[in-house]
């Protein structure tokens, strides 16, 4: 996999020897019944800001950014993520590359849990794992050419060196669609989709397999979108890259993904394939949310289902399940009891009570009855 194109072009000296690269899985790992295709495993994740603090600076209230999200990720293949706006989809992705602080759960890398281990151990994994972000514009640094945007992490972290550090990076910039003569060039002088190509030839040059991209076309004119999206796909075919795509955009989504998962406020409320997702649609969020986008068939009669006002606050979530509020299926048990992430079909899970069984009704009453015995 890491026989990439970039290692055609220049003699690279890699910080990552290739038998660590490609290490069998830990016995940890099998133990936790990891697969070994599988590059990326999320556990119970969870992210709580604190927002409160009492008089004394003690944490009073807390805001469930992501709350329990679990999924995994196969090697080369990528990973849809989506939401409404506040939903989550960020904090997600930052803090599974520990960009911020993981409150709960478990991250496996590679058959490696990574949420725990200490800074200076996840920083010999950060060039693997990347992040390209939604806005071009600030995250380029204003004060270096566009050369020593891609290269200069390439360089710190020893995967090219001094000698052929240019060869390299043009070479990267070659794969990403950027012309030699901007080696010297200066981000402001870019349009978006250039400033955007810029910054995935910086995420690629560290060489990564997993990329988060956190809504990278959202900000650019439709037409460059279409380039941009096309640009991911040759270079996961190329590089064997995997990927996390958040975006809000469904159509973007659909061409993109081999599976999908859907937040709400914080939780996964429906994941897997992409047939499952579009075809077989189980969750009333996801339906809600498919049903609003416009298809360009005027033969077609839309059944559109309208989601009824805003999204509750993540500080103060609704009980049971949190979309409840929303819900044109709700039921009573939908008002108190939050219903569990399952699978309902092979490879395809939702969190709804339609999709309750006998054993799950029965587990719920025990679960309150035991509530029940413990207040008495
Ligand atoms: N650093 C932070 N401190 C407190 N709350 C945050 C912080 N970052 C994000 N949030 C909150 O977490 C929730 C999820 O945000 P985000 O991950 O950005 O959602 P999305 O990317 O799906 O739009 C939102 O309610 C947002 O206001
Ligand atoms: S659990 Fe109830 S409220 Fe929640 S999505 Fe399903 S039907 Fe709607
Ligand atoms: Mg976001």
């Amino acid at each position: 996999m890491r026989e990439n194109e970039f290692d055609k072009n220049s003699e690279i000296e890699n910080e990552i020897p290739m038998d660590e690269v490609n290490a069998p899985l830990t016995v940890e790992a099998v133990e936790a019944g990891i697969g070994e295709d599988v590059l990326l495993e999320v556990r119970n994740l969870k992210k709580h800001f604190v927002v409160g603090k009492s008089f004394f600076g003690k944490p009073i209230k807390w805001l469930k950014a992501v709350d329990n999200v679990s999924f995994s990720l196969k090697k080369g293949k990528t990973l849809g993520i989506v939401g409404e706006s506040g939903c989550g989809k960020t904090t997600m992705g930052r803090t599974i590359l520990r960009l911020y602080d993981v409150t709960g759960g478990e991250v496996w890398f590679k058959g490696q849990e990574v949420s725990q281990v200490s800074n200076k151990e996840f920083d010999k994994l950060r060039p693997n794992m990347q992040m390209i972000f939604q806005d071009p514009y600030a995250s380029l640094s204003p004060r270096l050419t566009v050369g020593e945007i891609i290269g200069e992490a390439a360089l710190q972290h020893k995967i090219v060196d001094k000698k052929n550090y240019k060869e390299y990076v043009l070479s990267v910039m070659k794969m990403c669609g950027l012309q030699p003569h901007y080696f010297e060039r200066y981000p402001h002088e870019f349009s978006g989709g250039q400033r955007q190509r810029i910054c995935i030839a910086r995420a690629l040059a560290l060489k990564p397999e997993l990329v988060i991209c956190d809504e990278p076309v959202s900000a650019l004119d439709v037409s460059i979108q279409a380039q941009i999206i096309n640009m991911l796909k040759e270079l996961q075919a190329e590089l064997g890259l995997t990927y996390v795509f958040i975006s809000h955009d469904l159509s973007v989504v659909k061409h993109i993904s081999d599976e999908v998962g859907v937040m709400y406020l914080g939780s996964m409320v429906e994941f897997g394939t992409k047939d499952k997702i579009f075809n077989n649609t189980l969750h009333p969020y996801t339906k809600a949310l498919f049903s609003a986008v416009p298809v360009p068939n005027p033969h077609v009669k839309m059944n559109r289902v309208i989601l009824k006002g805003d999204i509750p606050s993540p500080v103060n979530p609704p009980k049971g399940c949190k979309f409840h509020t929303r819900c044109d299926k709700c039921m009573e048990i939908c008002k108190t009891v939050p219903p569990k992430y399952k699978q309902v079909e092979e490879g395809h899970f939702c969190a709804c009570h339609l999709y309750d069984t006998e054993e799950d009704i029965a587990e719920y009453e025990t679960a309150a009855a035991i509530d029940v015995e413990a207040q008495d």
